[in-house]
């Protein structure tokens, strides 16, 4: 449903996209993933016709995107970082008014409005201007908007950046009901954890160019796959903990006397946990703290490209970025 193939894109000097191939089939999920300024947006542009590209091939739904922008528009939809919704106008007027532009005439214009304000939870806020809602449910009605003509190709351009953690998880749910009916999707984010909740595939995206692809799992793995810590009450119990964990690690056990900690590759992930919980019970070894860690989008960018996901490196003492880590929002994109 999407191919792209060496698609480059320059503003002046900045390479946006560096020859990007990507391939969507029919009824998945592609997460585009990437720090800011990456070029997923970029990517999301000539893919929705908003935009062209300086070389490379691109396609939606069998049409190509430079020779058939009309067709392609019809058969797609975008929601954006950048709510493509007018302020002033209510949640039901506001999809009213995209059934109108896609012709869906008056009264199934109007029926498609109610029936997606009762679906994303808007039927309360259906009559009062969009001003008035929260950052979820802007995001919620931006959504909505895109949905109104039934599109076979729908494009997420970092559908939860910005929303605190309970309207993103909201907002995760929404896309997953989408995703059961069938829906083909491209969605960015910068969130590591997002594209592992919602996406099929991860093509992992840095200065325009890909540089991993593969399902979570694959991409976590290729980056050194999670271990297990463990944090002793007693320094006393570290030959029993110590031969615990090696029974299942896949490399050496590390320990760090002073914070009286272990740690230890594994590749079972909950299993081997549950497995570490055991041995550690039953050796009547006392922890202060026991847990499995996978990498973060932050150790993905490290290990393959040597840099972190942020440009700047983070100053002495701060906390590493943790399982959320996004990239700093430096400055918001007016691209829509
Ligand atoms: N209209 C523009 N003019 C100049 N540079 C741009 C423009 N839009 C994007 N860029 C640059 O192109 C690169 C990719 O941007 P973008 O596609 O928005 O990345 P992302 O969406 O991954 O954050 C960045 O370096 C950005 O600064
Ligand atoms: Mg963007």
């Amino acid at each position: 449903m999407i191919r792209t193939s060496g698609l480059v894109k320059r503003y002046g000097d900045v390479v946006a996209l560096d020859g990007l191939d990507l391939l969507v089939p029919q009824g998945e999920v592609l997460g585009l993933l990437g720090p800011n300024g990456a070029g997923k947006t970029t990517a999301v542009r000539i893919l929705t016709t908003l935009l062209e590209a300086d070389s490379g091939e691109a396609e939606v739904a069998g049409l190509n995107v430079q020779t058939q922008p009309e067709k392609v528009k019809e058969r797609i939809g975008l929601s954006g970082q950048n709510a493509a919704i007018d302020e002033h106008l209510t949640g039901f007027e506001n999809l009213d008014m995209v059934g109108r532009m896609y012709h869906l005439g008056r009264r199934r214009s109007r029926e498609r409005a109610r029936e997606l304000l009762e679906r994303f939870s808007l039927t309360d806020a259906g009559d009062r201007p969009a001003k008035t809602y929260s950052g979820g449910m802007r995001r919620r009605l931006d959504l909505a908007a895109a949905l109104v003509a039934e599109p076979q190709v729908l494009f997420l351009d970092e559908p939860t950046t910005g929303l605190d953690p309970r309207s993103r998880s909201q907002m995760w749910e929404t896309i997953q009901d989408l995703v059961r009916g069938g829906s083909t999707v491209l969605l960015t984010t910068q969130y590591m954890e997002e594209a592992d909740q919602l996406c099929d595939d991860i093509v992992v995206i840095d200065k325009g160019r890909k540089i991993a692809e593969g399902t979570a799992d694959q991409l976590k793995k290729q980056v050194g796959g999670e271990r297990i810590e463990v944090v002793l009450v007693d320094l006393a119990d570290l030959p029993a903990a110590g031969a615990v964990l090696r029974s299942l690690a896949v490399d050496e056990v590390q320990i760090d006397e002073p914070s009286r900690r272990l740690t230890a590759g594994v590749s079972g992930g909950v299993d081997d946990l549950r497995l570490v919980l055991q041995g550690l019970s039953e050796a009547g070894v006392a922890v202060v703290d026991v847990g499995l860690r996978r990498p973060t989008l932050d150790d993905v960018f490290l290990s393959l490209t040597g840099h972190h996901t942020e440009e700047e490196e983070p100053a002495a003492g701060d906390a590493k970025p943790g399982k959320g880590a996004k990239v700093k929002d430096t400055k918001k994109e007016a691209v829509r």
